[in-house]
Parts: C-alpha cells; sequence; structure tokens
C-alpha cells in the first residue's frame, strides 16, 4: 500500500469551507457534545416546526432506537425545491445528459417545482397516500427525480428499484413493502440499447399484483397496457393542476426504503426517515465536495442505489447546488465519454466509482488527453477501496494533479458518508478514507469485539450515531438489531475489515462477511446461491468473490450438479442466464467450477475460508482442513480451479 502523502494545496485550504484546524475543532465539537453540534447544524434546513430535542439514540442491543430532531416538522420536497424558487429559480437544478450525445435539457428549480408538483397530483389522482409505498423502476430520466420529490412532497415513501434488476427481484421488492403503486418507463436506454422495463414490470405484476402503474414515455417503443392498472404519465399529467401543497411531515416519518443484500437471506428493505437524513445528505454534500453557489456537480451513480438518492438528487438539491443526471454508460459512444460530458457541461466537482476509473484507465490516456476537463476542481471516489494505480491514473491524467480526491467511505445503511478527506483539510493518502466526518466515531474491534487502539486491523464500527443512519429494517426491526447491533453488543458494526495508520487514516480492506462488491454493486453471496440451485440441474452451490481487476470483485460459483446431470459449456451458459433471469444482470457468475464434492465439516458446515482461497488462485496455505468431512474434495477443487494465473 502506498503511503505517498498529497498535502492539501494552499488554494483549494483558501477556497474551501473547512481548513485542518476548522476540521479539528468542529470534529471535536461534534463529538464531545452532538446536542449543540447538530442542533445548529440541523438548522441548515428549514423546518415547519422547528425541533426543541436533538439526539434521542440508543445502541443498546435491547432497545435499539435512534431518533433525531423528533419534535420538528418538515417537508423534503420543499427544502429541496421550493426554499430555492425566490433565491435561484432559474439557475439550472437539474441538468440531464442523454444515453445519445446529442440529446441533454436543463431543468431550472422553477420549471422543478412545476414538475414536481404536478407528480405530485398524479400521484393523488391515482390514489396514493401519506404513508403508502411508491415502487420506482425507472431509468435515469428527470422523472426519476421528479417521481422521488413527488413522493416526498405527499408523504408517500419511495422504494426504487434499480432498472438492472429483473422481474422477479422487482416483485420480491413491491411485495417486501406491500407497495400498490409502479412508476416504471416504456423502455430504458443505455449504451444504445434498450432495456425492457414495462415489460419487467409486467411480469413482475403476475407474482405482485399492484393497482397502479404510472408509465413514463421514453423511447415510444411498443409496449402494453394492461386496461384499468396501467396510464401513461403524460396523459394524466395533463389532468392535474401544478399546484400540490407539500405535507408537513415529522422528522422521523419515512422518506424512503432501499433494498440492499446482506450476507443471509433476501434483501433487506433499508428505511431512512425526513429529517436527519436531509440533514446529513445536505451537509455532507456541501462539506465533503466542498460545493459553492454556481458550482456544476456531477454523480455518475444511477438513483437506483443509495448513491444516486443522496449524492444526485437529496444533498444537492438541498443544497441549491446544480446536479448533472446521466443516463448513458462511460463507455458509450467511446470511452471518452465523461470527459466530454464534463466539458459540455462544465462540470466542477466529479463523483464516480473505482470500477469506472480502472476500465477507462484501461481505454488509454489518450481518450483523456483530448478533452479539455479545465474546468474540474475536485475529484471523488465512491462504492469499494480504490487501488492505488488507479487512484494516482484518477490523479494525474483525469485531474491534472490539480484536483483532490475525496475517496468517500459509507453504506446504504449510513444515508451518507462517514469516513472522508474534506479537501480544504485533509491530507491525501491513495487508498485511504482517510478521517470521520463531522459526529462519526469509528473504532476497530477484533473478533471478541475488544477495542484496538492506534495503529491496527481489525473490524470497522461505530459507536454512536449520526442523524443520516438508517432507522430500521422495514417492517422487521429485529432483523435490523440482528443483523448490526448483536454481533458487537451496544456498536453499529459494518461489515467491514479495516486498518488504521499511525496518522490516525482509515483504510478500508474490504466486507469480511458473505457479502462481495461486484463493481460497486452490492451482492450476497447467499442470494447467488439461491438462484443456482433454483435450477433444476443444480444439487448444491456455494458463492465465493474473487479478486478481478476491473470489477474489484468477480463472481465465483462452486456448483454441484444433481445425479446423471453432464458438466458441458452449455450448461456453465445456462446457469449464468438463469441467474440474470432470477436476479439480474449484475448477479452473472464470472466464473463456474462444477465440483463433485464441497469442502464441509462433519456437521455440514462449507468451509468458505477454503473456496474462497482456491477461487483467488492461492491455496498453498489452506489452513486447517483437519476438520473437513473428506479432505479429497480439495485437491479436486484445486485441479479444476477456474481462475489460474
Ligand atoms: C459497501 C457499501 C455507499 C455508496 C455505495 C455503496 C464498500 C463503499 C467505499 C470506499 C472502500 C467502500 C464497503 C461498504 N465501500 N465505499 N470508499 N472504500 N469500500 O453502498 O451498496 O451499501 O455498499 O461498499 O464495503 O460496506 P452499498
Amino acid at each position: 500500500m502506498s503511503e505517498t502523502i498529497f498535502p492539501v494545496p494552499a488554494e483549494v485550504a483558501e477556497r474551501a469551507h473547512v481548513d485542518n484546524a476548522k476540521y479539528l475543532e468542529m470534529y471535536k465539537q461534534s463529538v464531545e457534545n452532538p446536542d449543540a453540534f447538530w442542533g445548529e447544524h440541523g438548522k441548515r434546513i428549514d423546518w415547519i416546526k422547528p425541533f426543541s430535542k436533538v439526539k434521542n439514540t440508543s445502541y443498546d442491543y435491547h432497545n435499539v432506537s435512534i431518533k433525531w430532531f423528533e419534535d420538528g416538522t418538515l417537508n423534503v420536497s420543499a427544502n429541496c425545491v421550493d426554499r430555492h424558487l425566490a433565491t435561484r429559480g432559474d439557475q439550472p437544478a437539474i441538468i440531464w445528459e442523454g444515453d445519445d450525445p446529442s440529446e441533454s435539457k436543463v431543468i431550472t428549480y422553477k420549471q422543478l417545482h412545476h414538475e414536481v408538483n404536478v407528480f405530485a397530483n398524479v400521484l393523488h389522482a391515482k390514489g396514493v397516500k401519506k404513508g403508502d409505498r411508491v415502487t420506482i423502476y425507472l431509468p435515469m430520466i428527470p422523472e426519476a427525480a421528479y417521481a422521488m420529490l413527488a413522493c416526498a412532497r405527499i408523504g408517500a415513501v419511495h422504494s426504487i428499484v434499480f432498472g438492472g434488476f429483473s422481474p422477479d427481484s422487482l416483485a420480491q421488492r413491491i411485495e417486501g413493502c406491500a407497495s400498490k403503486c409502479v412508476i416504471t418507463a416504456d423502455e430504458g436506454l443505455r449504451g444504445g440499447r434498450k432495456v425492457p422495463l414495462k415489460a419487467n414490470v409486467d411480469k413482475a405484476a403476475e407474482k405482485a399484483p399492484v393497482d397502479t402503474v404510472i408509465v413514463v414515455k421514453r423511447t415510444g417503443g411498443d409496449i402494453k397496457m394492461t386496461e384499468g392498472r396501467d396510464v401513461w404519465y403524460h396523459e394524466e399529467a395533463d389532468r392535474v393542476s401544478d399546484h400540490c401543497a407539500p405535507v408537513e411531515m415529522n422528522a422521523e416519518d419515512p422518506l424512503f426504503i432501499l433494498y440492499t443484500s446482506g450476507s443471509t437471506g433476501q434483501p433487506k428493505g433499508v428505511l431512512h426517515t425526513s429529517g436527519g437524513y436531509l440533514v446529513y445528505a445536505s451537509m455532507t454534500h456541501q462539506y465533503v465536495f466542498d460545493y459553492h453557489d454556481g458550482d456544476v456537480y456531477w454523480c455518475t451513480a444511477d438513483v437506483g442505489w443509495v448513491t444516486g438518492h443522496s449524492y444526485i438528487v437529496y444533498g444537492p438539491l438541498a443544497n441549491g447546488a446544480t446536479t448533472l443526471m446521466f443516463e448513458g454508460v462511460p463507455t458509450y459512444p467511446d470511452a471518452s465519454r465523461f470527459w466530454q460530458v464534463i466539458d459540455k457541461h462544465n462540470v466542477n466537482i466529479f463523483y464516480t466509482a473505482p470500477t469506472a476509473i480502472r476500465a477507462l484507465m484501461g481505454a488509454g490516456n489518450e481518450l483523456v488527453e483530448k478533452t479539455s476537463r479545465k474546468s474540474l476542481k475536485l475529484l471523488g471516489s465512491v462504492g469499494e477501496p480504490i487501488n492505488p494505480e488507479a487512484w494516482t491514473w484518477y490523479y494525474n491524467v483525469v485531474g491534472e494533479k490539480r484536483c483532490p480526491i475525496v475517496d468517500t467511505w459509507w453504506q446504504t445503511e449510513t444515508g451518507g458518508i462517514l469516513i472522508t478527506p474534506l479537501p480544504g483539510a485533509t491530507d491525501l493518502k491513495p487508498g485511504s478514507a482517510t478521517r470521520p466526518f463531522f459526529g462519526v466515531q469509528p473504532a476497530i474491534v477484533d473478533a471478541e469485539g475488544n477495542f484496538l487502539e492506534g495503529a491496527t486491523e481489525g473490524n470497522l464500527v461505530i459507536t454512536d450515531s449520526w442523524p443520516g443512519q438508517m432507522r430500521t429494517v422495514y417492517g422487521d426491526h429485529d432483523r435490523f438489531v440482528q443483523t448490526y447491533f448483536a454481533t458487537y453488543k451496544g456498536l453499529y458494526f459494518t461489515g467491514d475489515g479495516c486498518r488504521r495508520d499511525e496518522d490516525g487514516y482509515y483504510w478500508i480492506t474490504g466486507r469480511v462477511d458473505d457479502v462481495i462488491n461486484v463493481s460497486g454493486h452490492r451482492m450476497g453471496t447467499a442470494e447467488v446461491e439461491s438462484a443456482l440451485v433454483s435450477h433444476p440441474k443444480v444439487s448444491e452451490a456455494a458463492v465465493v468473490g474473487y479478486p478481478h481487476d476491473i470489477k474489484g470483485q468477480g463472481i465465483y460459483a462452486y456448483v454441484t450438479l444433481m445425479e446423471g446431470e453432464e458438466p458441458t459449456d452449455a450448461l456453465k451458459k445456462e446457469l449464468v442466464n438463469h441467474v440474470r433471469s432470477e436476479i439480474g444482470p449484475i448477479a452473472s457468475p464470472d466464473l463456474i467450477q462444477f465440483s463433485p464434492g464441497l469442502p464441509k465439516t462433519r456437521s455440514g458446515k462449507i468451509m468458505r475460508r477454503i473456496l474462497r482461497k482456491i477461487a483467488e488462485d492461492s491455496f498453498d496455505n489452506l489452513g486447517d482442513t483437519s476438520t473437513l468431512a473428506d479432505p479429497a474434495v480439495v485437491d479436486d477443487l484445486i485441479d479444476n480451479r477456474q481462475n489460474r494465473h
């Protein structure tokens, strides 16, 4: 690991909201007196009824409860839209860049206000009320932001499902929160290819029936409309007024549910609420990206992931920022697209994922160097550890050594960034997420939960709450407690491994549970296994991650077939397609090894440690295999390994 230090450039410290002295002072106050700190910063958003209580949280295993600003009331959409009308009505709120480079449009705050009001009235007209769950399955078009903010305006709880998930996954997520209304588009468009969103909704609705499907016209492709259930958005929009009063919501009323994968079972509905979430998303957006009025900010995530929620929509819009929304992919029409979009819209702040950086690095420097990128001031990274080579390329080639990189560590559960440099305050070390944001108290524990001090390595926990933290697993508070507060009682367990160096900098080393991170997308190995074993020819499956040059981790599946089935290449393809249709393309196994047996203990537990080593192609030191029921299976697994160097 590289320990080269990149000090804060003087001119960056000069223009930044905080320099190092200010960071240290604010951090100290935030952890010594959270009530005073957040009481003050809670005022950064508009409250209808101001809060009088700030923090009321308990990590006690027997009574986990998280409440912030609990007697305040507000409306999130009014904060993201209405409150900017007086000062920046004609400023771009959203710059939309289409999949096709000839398509883009600018939506001002005034226009955003109109669109959100209309969308909210369409939802009302379809009977959606405060507290109802609405599933959003849309491509990256402005209507995705309108729909989110419209839900927030009327107090409905949105649950966005990424457009790359299959009909089955969509059905599971519709059912999981008993949502009666789905918002989708006829088709999505990505890299010149059409994504059959409405057809997927039709299939999902066979398993999980809904009352209403609102369809936004994107491509004009041929789709089926079901009478009485499906309506065109543009037709409904013509029938409603463009005034919809924002509903007064309690700070702790739910804002959204977002399903995410864990180490066991089906995805969990992570629940975020209104007040604390918005305070935290907007504050981190301002300080981490050092956002100043007039800056053009671009986060390349999809709104189907939490990054899109907090750092395309809610954080930036609460701050009155100009946020760029991109429909396409980094390599279409060619691998210089990101850099061309930066020039086209004069982007100042650019936030993307290491997997994209590695892919574009592989495409060669000419594609970057032929663009100007002079508008850039700051670069960001999120989703997985960034390897120092990719960091250095991003810094030298994309940012021309002018732009600090903020490597931001956080999770769907955390609502916003927890560990990150602040550009004006933090000297950078490539590969390190560096230091905690205000109010965040990370700690490193060993397997027994003992706190490890100083320079050390172990499991990353957070010892106290911050306003953006998830409140519960939707409909299953016990699962929330068991997943995050049972491993180390009294502490929030992140699931990540972590090293802390002599300077107190944090280096995330990756998941320590059965969650893998494929191209920045989080996947439970158990989910892929259950998709595989649902195939009639599969008897048993075990899935692990292995290092992958571009994706960070690839998916390696060990598959035992039913008696008499032939282990052919055709069957491998069939299994990959099966997983794609069960979960979605993001879960496609990269490597499949047919294995007559899996390494199990005498009590029948699969020894994943051994499978991980073989998948990594490093099996010299497999550790203790003496507890295996049949040690011979290991030799067969090694002989037939699929990832040979
Ligand atoms: C997991 C959370 C939150 C944004 C997108 C992912 C990994 C995230 C970093 C980073 C090292 C990172 C962790 C984390 N991760 N950012 N900067 N450095 N690892 O959200 O899908 O909830 O995944 O992503 O392993 O636990 P998510």
